[in-house]
């Protein structure tokens, strides 16, 4: 049985910031499925919920300074364990430190000091291990760690490295003098070497420079990140250079979580048949929620739930946001963000009290409220490695306007009135118009009832399980294995 360990910043339903936790809450149980053998690793950080999750203490061999709590999925065989260390993550938050509003300014030794241990866990209690399987730059460091660090270990001398790109919009760059911190020979950071960026030390570089495998979360992200520079925050060279290249997987969305019929956290549950008066009830419960008059209940209902970051096409949203708003439709948004984004979307609202809804900060249940509740999604992406919400939306019947970038593109068909195919609305040119002519589109096909029901059943027919997605994983990590096994038979004649 194939033995995979995840290591990785957030795994839902522990600890959650965006769709990386995600992620990770489904695709190990969907390869225990598989028949994997996979266990998680996290940080401990103050905010998970140890008895919640029935976590308990794993006695560690003597030696190992940290501290370890266990817990089983339910209805699997997936292990998650959490590595502790109160100095580096009992603390608020996760990666944003509250009273500044930025990132803990100590991140680069934080994510050191997690991959290191995570590797000495992994050797001493969790090995024979096949692959580990890292996720962004908080986990970019173990592959190199395994060919410099651990290039003499027996118990990693079969082991392969995956790492996964989520978002290469965040690499983990720091001053060069890091580097001294990491435990690497500091020799080694020379121009052009695998730690070296312009200058600064670069995990995320270092990642892809030394991993196995790369990929990444859908086939349209691959091919932009290897073929644009800008997409790829300058390392579309350091991806092309690699000797294989950046696979994309489609991410999955997990129906145990995000299914209208069975769905905790809304009012209405539904299925096709059932979807519009149920859907109306959540609508009305959304209009509550954020203070907006029932008399919108007939109203379009436009809706972002999202962090408010430039990444997400906040721009353009502002940019066409006073047309919008002037044809009688309402909007609402959930999200967090930095001070400004924050502060100029209250801006918005303040300005159109009975039109918009903003609801500041990170809420799960109402999350789902506002995706079962809502006629139409916007997500005007400026990129977009995968996205989630369009597909948790398509699959709750509210119709996505999305910018066709990275995964959007991959999961959202622009709908055509005369063939009936299609589950969204689409752009391509990260324009103010024509993402104003996209919502146009979609609103005067929702004033044809017969048209905008069979878009919304389009796309809640539509297949977003992980079931196809964690196979292609499986084979990514038996195309790792399959190279050690052809390097081993060489090396037997001599070849190597
Ligand atoms: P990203 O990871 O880039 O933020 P995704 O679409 O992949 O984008 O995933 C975002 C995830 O975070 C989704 O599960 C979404 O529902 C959730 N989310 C984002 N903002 C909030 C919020 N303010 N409250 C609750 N959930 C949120
Ligand atoms: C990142 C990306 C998002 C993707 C998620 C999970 O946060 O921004 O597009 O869906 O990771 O892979």
């Amino acid at each position: 049985m194939m033995h995979v360990v995840m290591v990785a910043a957030e795994a839902a339903p522990y600890v959650k910031v965006g769709g990386l936790a995600d992620v990770l809450g489904a695709l190990p149980q969907q390869l225990d499925r598989l028949g994997a053998s996979v266990d998680v690793i996290i940080p401990r950080y103050r905010i998970i919920n140890l008895r919640q999750f029935s976590f308990a203490r794993l006695p560690l061999p003597e030696g190992l300074n940290f501290d370890v709590q266990i817990s089983i999925i339910p209805g699997t065989q997936v292990r998650v364990f959490l590595l502790g260390n109160d100095r580096f993550f009992d603390r608020d938050g996760v990666y944003v430190d509250s009273t500044t509003g930025m990132d803990y300014d100590d991140q680069a030794d934080r994510w050191i000091y997690f991959q290191r241990t995570a590797l000495e866990f992994i050797r001493t209690v969790l090995h024979p291990v096949d692959v580990i399987h890292c996720h962004d730059f908080q986990t970019a460091l173990i592959p190199g760690y395994l060919r410099r660090l651990y290039a003499g270990e027996p118990r990693y001398s079969q082991t392969k490295s995956v790492l996964t790109i989520h978002n290469i919009g965040y690499q983990g760059i720091f001053a060069p003098e890091t580097m001294f911190r990491t435990g690497f020979d500091a020799g080694e950071f020379q121009p052009t070497s695998p730690f070296e960026f312009f200058g600064k030390l670069n995990f995320l570089k270092a990642g892809i420079s030394f991993a196995d495998l790369v990929t990444t979360v859908s086939p349209t992200y691959a091919r932009e990140i290897q073929e644009d520079n800008e997409l790829s925050f300058g390392l579309a060279g350091v991806l092309r250079g690699r000797p294989n290249p950046v696979i994309g997987i489609l991410n999955g969305i997990d129906y145990d979580v995000w299914s209208p019929s069975q769905d905790v956290w809304i009012r209405a549950t539904y299925d096709e048949r059932t979807a519009s008066d149920a859907r109306c009830q959540n609508k009305m419960a959304v209009l509550h929620k954020f203070q907006l008059d029932e008399s919108r209940l007939s109203k379009p209902l436009l809706a972002m739930v999202s962090r408010i970051d430039a990444q997400k096409g906040f721009d353009l949203v502002e940019a066409v946001l006073d047309e919008i708003l002037s044809e009688d439709v309402s909007f609402v948004l959930l999200g967090t963000g930095n001070r400004d984004g924050e502060t100029r979307m209250s801006h918005i609202a303040a300005r159109y009290p009975d039109q918009v809804g903003l609801w500041l900060g990170y809420d799960e249940g109402l999350s789902h409220q506002v995706i079962s509740g809502s006629d139409i999604f916007l997500m005007p992406s400026k990129y977009e490695p995968c996205g989630l919400t369009q597909m948790y939306s398509m699959r709750y019947g509210t119709v996505p306007v999305v910018r066709s970038t990275g995964g959007l593109k991959d999961t959202v068909q622009e709908f055509d009135p005369h063939s009936g195919q299609g589950t969204g609305f689409t752009f391509s040119e990260f324009e103010a118009s024509d993402f104003k002519d996209a919502i146009d589109r979609a609103l005067s096909v929702f004033a044809d009832k017969a048209a905008w029901k069979t878009l919304m059943e389009n796309g809640m027919r539509s297949d977003f399980s992980w079931t196809h997605s964690a196979a292609q994983y499986r084979s990514v990590y038996q195309k790792t294995l399959i190279g050690s096994e052809i390097h081993k038979s060489t090396s037997e004649f001599g070849i190597s």
